[in-house]
């Protein structure tokens, strides 16, 4: 059985991935991870495809070891691991609640982390991982300081995770789409405006997995949609 790991799954970004990946014919069933069950539930009874709904919190570390006994109870074969979950908070990291600034870190970096750790003893040749990282890895941000290093972390964890797997025929892809319509801006700008330039660089989800699957399959170290934002990358070399 080939199987699908995909966090993030009950929104935006992470439920397209299931969405596109169900539609490929080598992946046999889908595990959907976040920790809505009732969203994940929705999404994967309009799926084609078999799926395990896994409810949990990835900030919490038990449920990371409750994610390892279950993969050493039934030994998946997987052919994918999409690691989607995160989210941001914009405020001057001053004014953000510790909690918060941690909370950020601890999923979009620390669960990324054990999650690739954990599934890579199961994965098979030609394996694929596609961690999705952001835009924001490109330069630091004042205003969003702690979200865009965990994003630089992401990047900079994949392209040399890249090149250690490639002997293990193993390839991973790191996603750092600019801004994409999704809920992820519900929860990153509570605390103040999003900037309204990101409005004219707004990219669907659909756009950005299809792009990211099919750097993925092309074993592409990066996947970036968008002219913008391929623009963007280039000029914040010299920033
Ligand atoms: N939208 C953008 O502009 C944009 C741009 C660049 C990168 N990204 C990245 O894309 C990824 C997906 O974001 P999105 O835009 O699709 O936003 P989203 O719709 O808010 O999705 C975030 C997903 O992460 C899950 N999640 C968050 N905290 C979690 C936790 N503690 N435990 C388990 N799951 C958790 C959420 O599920 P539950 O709430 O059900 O747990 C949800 O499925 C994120 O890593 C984000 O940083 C987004």
């Amino acid at each position: 059985m080939n199987v699908a790991i995909i966090t993030g799954a009950s929104s935006g970004i992470g439920e397209e991935f299931v969405r596109q990946v169900a539609r490929q014919t080598k992946i046999d069933e889908i595990w959907m991870i976040a920790r809505r069950r009732q969203k994940l539930e929705q999404i994967g009874k309009t799926v084609k495809k078999s799926v395990k709904v896994i409810a949990m919190d990835l900030q919490i570390k038990d449920n990371i070891k409750q994610l390892e006994d279950m993969l050493k109870k039934e030994k998946p074969s997987i052919g994918l691991l999409v690691n989607c979950a995160g989210y941001g908070i914009r405020k001057e990291f001053s004014k953000g609640s510790l909690e918060e600034e941690l909370g950020m870190i601890e999923v979009n970096c620390i669960s990324l982390t054990a999650l690739t750790y954990l599934c890579l003893p199961y994965m098979q040749k030609g394996g694929r991982i596609i961690q999705v990282a952001s835009a924001a890895s490109f330069l630091p941000q004042a205003g969003f300081a702690v979200y865009s290093a965990s994003k630089s972390y992401v990047l900079n964890f994949s392209r040399a995770l890249n090149k250690e797997l490639k002997k293990s025929e193993i390839y991973v892809t790191a996603v750092c789409p600019g801004p994409v319509d999704t809920d992820f801006f519900l929860i990153s700008d509570k605390g103040s405006k999003m900037p309204s330039y990101k409005k004219y660089f707004m990219a669907r989800t659909d756009q950005v997995v299809r792009k990211a699957i099919a750097d993925s399959n092309r074993k592409k170290s990066i996947s970036i949609y968008g002219v913008s934002i391929w623009l963007l990358r280039f000029l914040t070399r010299f920033i």
